[in-house]
């Protein structure tokens, strides 16, 4: 792709409406913008990102044994009513009417329409474990949307349930998400922990919260660096150092570390919740009807753009990890109206868009100085730097976004090293 015929619409102000780094660097990147609040297009670069997460997602999900399928956004009033939750769920549900006067919500999660399809189709318990997941839209009218795609009135979510015959099936499925969630979080480069929680509005019994680590988190812990316990701080501890509780490790009495983290998963364990209350049910061995044991399995998918940002950033602009990156290499010609430059340039960018790796080449008759403040900008993590200088002597520069020192490539090996640096 060519600078000079993308549409990355960047900015050089900071953008007053926006409190954090990553809502700043969303929108100045051009990677985003607001149409009303909490509802927000992506722009072609922040749609890149958006996609190479959902397919770290994906390929985690499928390895797990789930499957992919599409769930609708318009949930009929009826439906919620069976669990109790069109009255629970509250303002925070979007409402449409439709012509014949029959109301639909605007699906915020999808337990009620995913439990109603397994109950139809469901009949037996050799059909069963089933693990199904989706990338979806989801609406919640949120009293405080904020901090840009980080809280949305309407954002990707990924979410996922799973059926089992009983609590030993759903022990092993819960267990394996997790694992999922793990490699997941791991493969889109965060630091992140893992506490046990509430199941606040989803309700079950047990659940856990994925939580990366970043100083503008709306929430807080406290983790053991000898242990890796876990565990909530209180609200109180949100706000003032001073008045924050120092809390000891309870496995090994260690003192914990108080941290802020942006949550970007949720699992849950239902149990019996919605299938008892929809009566969704299969048949046993015994031929006896029994409630499907459900798990679901949340992933802020849009959130995760900005918590990544959040977490990998400096002063100049973000610093993206290769896994998710909008493009993994920037060619950058120094002076295009030297012809070996711009020919050495154009050959890269061939060359790389042939061995299928992204690339953004910055095309543009522009200074150096302006070309480096972009890239940094942008934060792409492979920088490939082709200057006049660099020509006499037949050598390129590269340079990573993460990293100061640059590395002298002799041209012919070029194109060898980047696919090194990709692949590692
Ligand atoms: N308003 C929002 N904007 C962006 N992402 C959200 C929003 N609400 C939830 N998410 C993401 O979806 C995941 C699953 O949502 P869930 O746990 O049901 O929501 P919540 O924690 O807000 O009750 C969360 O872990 C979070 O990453
Ligand atoms: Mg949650
Ligand atoms: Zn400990």
């Amino acid at each position: 792709m060519r600078i000079s015929e993308s549409f990355i619409p960047t900015m050089k102000e900071i953008p007053s409406e926006a409190q954090i780094p990553s809502h700043q660097l969303m929108l100045r990147a051009g990677m985003i913008r607001k149409l009303a609040s909490g509802v927000y297009t992506f722009l072609p670069l922040g749609y890149r990102v958006l996609k190479n997460v959902e397919q770290v997602i994906r390929e985690e999900m499928n390895a797990a044994g789930a499957q992919e399928l599409l769930l609708p956004t318009l949930h009929p009033r009826e439906l919620w009513e069976e669990t109790g939750r069109w009255g629970l769920y509250g303002d925070e549900m979007l409402k449409v009417t439709d012509r014949n006067k029959r109301e639909f919500g605007l699906g915020p999660t999808h337990e009620e329409v995913i439990t109603d399809l397994v109950r139809r189709e469901v009949r037996s318990y050799r059909q069963l474990p089933v693990i199904l997941y989706q990338f979806q839209t989801k609406f919640r009218d949120e009293i405080r949307p904020r901090f840009g795609v980080m809280r949305g009135r309407e954002f990707i979510m990924k979410d996922c349930y799973s059926f089992d015959r009983d609590e030993k099936g759903l022990e092993i499925n819960y267990q394996k998400m997790v694992q999922a969630y793990k490699n997941i979080f791991t493969r889109c480069g965060f630091k992140f922990k893992v506490v046990q929680a509430d199941s606040g509005n989803i309700g079950g019994s047990l659940s856990h919260e994925f939580m990366v680590l970043a100083d503008t988190g709306e929430e807080a812990l406290y983790y053991c660096e000898a242990c890796d316990h876990c565990q909530k701080a209180k609200e109180e501890d949100d706000n003032s150092q001073a008045g924050r509780e120092k809390l000891s490790c309870p496995k090994c009495n260690k003192e914990m570390t108080y941290t802020r983290v942006i949550e970007v998963g949720h699992t849950f364990n239902l149990g019996t919740k919605y299938s008892a209350a929809m009566k969704a049910t299969f048949l046993d061995e015994k031929g006896e009807a029994q409630p499907f044991i459900m798990g679901c399995y949340g992933i802020g998918v849009s959130r995760i753009v900005a918590a990544s940002i959040e977490q990998s950033h400096d002063a100049n602009g973000i610093i993206w990890p290769l896994s998710i990156a909008p493009f993994k290499v920037m060619l950058l010609p120094l002076d295009v109206s030297n012809e070996q430059v711009k020919v050495t340039a154009e050959k890269l960018h061939q060359d790389l868009q042939a061995q299928g790796v992204t690339v953004l080449l910055d095309d543009r008759d522009e200074r150096a100085g302006v070309k480096f403040k972009d890239a940094d900008l942008l934060g792409i993590p492979i920088k490939v730097i082709i200057s006049t200088r660099n020509m006499a002597e037949n050598k390129i520069e590269i340079k990573l976004r993460s990293k100061n020192d640059a590395i002298k490539v002799d041209l012919p090996e070029t194109l060898s090293k980047i696919m090194a640096m990709v692949k590692a």
